[in-house]
């Protein structure tokens, strides 16, 4: 098995393991909320920034233009980490545990 990926959210600073999962369903299963709707990746509701690290897409034409996605902007709701990544996410919020 593979090392698994660490996502860091930014500004909140916390991180928690990818688990091959998307960046937004990892956030969730650690206990964080980012703003999202469609989740497949059209709406950009969930759109933020990665910071450092790469990512793969889950679909082949996420709602990016070129340029953003040269400025690193992301999808998270459709995004996998390839490795670690920390991505700026100034919306996320720690979801209070039930
Ligand atoms: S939730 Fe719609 S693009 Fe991510």
């Amino acid at each position: 098995m593979s090392h698994d990926a660490t996502i860091t959210l930014q500004p909140l600073a916390c991180a928690f393991p990818a688990d091959g999962k998307t960046i937004l369903h990892a956030a969730e299963a650690a206990g964080f909320v980012l703003p999202s709707s469609c989740r497949n990746g059209t709406c950009r509701t969930c759109i933020c920034r990665l910071e450092s690290g790469a990512v793969r897409y889950l679909v082949e034409w996420p709602g990016l233009s070129i340029e953003e996605k040269r400025e690193h902007y992301l999808l998270p709701c459709v995004a996998v980490p390839l490795g670690d990544v920390v991505v700026s996410a100034p919306l996320a919020k720690r979801q209070p545990r039930s």
